[in-house]
């Protein structure tokens, strides 16, 4: 039977710091029940260390979870859209933290979808014999680029990281197919502009540039849109039906978004996991931090058909269909974890919003 990529470890790194939609009400003209109804989210993670610091402990956990040294690995891919600088990479810095010295790195920028479409390159490599042992990593600290005085676009987003180590399978188990586009003409519509050449070289600190501004209604019908189309192509492709699918595994990106794609999709929820409601948005991190929830919750079985769509800036989507192996359990389990903080999540926010302020003469600075 041909080579294939399957996923042997898995691993996430949730920071500490909650932000609650109580305490968005304390930053922005917003209400709880108005966050629930449009988006499903209640609470959203903060991170009080560097993207780095997320993508690290995760890869550890997925490491520790495989029964694999770092020494083993040969590729260590970070899907990200939020590095902490832009040379070296993050999995550059994450392959010298753990220690894999046998291993190339490389970040891949796709925002939102950058876990699927990492996960296509990896598996290309491991079929073809070019790699055996691949890290990929999602990873990501949004809240830099949130003005928390935007409702239409702070209240979604949270910071994280998620990691899963594939492995070659001749049993026919692993990703069986992959499905990717893009539309750049649609890039305007959500739009990250720092850490960027753009302009004269000299340093920027406009906050309307470093913010994260996207259009939501615009999105949210060409995320429900790409998601349902992406996915019935990927089944397709594997000679597969909606019935054959045991769980899609989507980006979280908003409860209502699911739910719509889903639906076109004509699968039932109870096949759909959705893990928003306490971490909000987390971009490339969301996929590989639903398929650990999905595995804690016990929602994976041993050879079940996984679907993971995922759509984002670019604009960019991509569906994987992939056969789940033997194991449903880690093989070991990495104790390590981030720095204590006792920050609130107002305290971790007070730089942020006073670089912020500029944009929103008429509100407080500081809260
Ligand atoms: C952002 C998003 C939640 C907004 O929901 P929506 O149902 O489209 O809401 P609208 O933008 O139509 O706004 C409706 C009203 O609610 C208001 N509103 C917007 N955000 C609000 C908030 N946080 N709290 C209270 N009211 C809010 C608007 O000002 C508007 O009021 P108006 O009618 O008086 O002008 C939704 O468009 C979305 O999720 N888009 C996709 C974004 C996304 O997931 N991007 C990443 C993809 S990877």
């Amino acid at each position: 039977m041909s080579r294939r990529a399957k996923i042997t470890g898995w691993g996430k790194c949730v920071p500490p710091v909650s932000l609650s939609n109580a305490d968005l009400e304390k930053l922005m003209d917003t209400n709880d029940e108005w966050i629930v109804e449009r988006t499903g989210i209640s609470n959203r993670q903060l991170s009080h260390v560097e993207n780095t610091d997320l993508a690290e402990l995760a890869a550890r956990r997925a490491l520790a979870c495989s029964g694999l040294d770092a020494s083993e690995i040969d590729l260590v891919v970070v899907a990200t859209c939020t590095p902490e600088i832009l040379c070296p990479s993050v999995a550059a810095m994450v392959q010298d933290r753990i220690g894999a010295i046998n291993a190339g790195a490389f970040d891949l920028n796709a925002a939102c979808s950058g876990f699927v479409y990492g996960t296509s390159v990896v598996a290309g490599l491991i079929e073809s014999g070019f790699a055996d042992k691949v890290l990929l990593i999602g990873a990501e600290k949004l809240h830099f680029a949130m003005d928390y005085r935007d409702r239409g676009t702070a209240i979604l987003f949270g910071d994280g990281a998620g990691a899963a180590v594939f492995e070659p399978s001749t049993d026919g188990v692993g990703v069986l197919a992959v499905d990717l586009g893009a539309d750049g003409g649609k890039g305007g519509t959500m739009l990250i502009r720092s850490m960027g050449s753009m302009g004269e070289p000299q340093a920027t600190n406009d906050p309307e540039i470093h913010r994260l501004y996207f259009e939501g209604q615009a999105v949210f019908k060409i995320a429900v849109q790409g998601i349902s189309a992406s996915a019935k192509r990927v089944l397709e492709r594997a000679n597969l039906t909606v019935d054959d699918v045991d769980l899609v595994i989507p980006h979280q990106a908003n409860a209502r978004i699911i739910d719509s794609a889903t639906r076109r999709l004509g699968i039932e929820q109870s096949r759909v996991f959705v893990n928003i409601a306490n971490l909000g948005n987390t971009a490339a991190a969301s996929i590989p931090m639903a398929i650990c929830d999905a595995l804690e919750a016990g929602r994976v079985s041993p050879g079940d058909t996984i679907v993971l769509t995922a759509f984002g800036g670019g604009v960019t989507w991509g569906s994987i269909v992939l056969t789940w192996g033997e194991r449903v359990e880690p093989a070991g389990v990495h104790v390590g974890e981030l720095p204590p903080t006792d920050m609130t999540s107002l305290d971790l926010l007070q730089d942020n919003l006073r670089f912020y302020a500029p944009l929103h003469t008429d509100k407080p600075s500081v809260v």
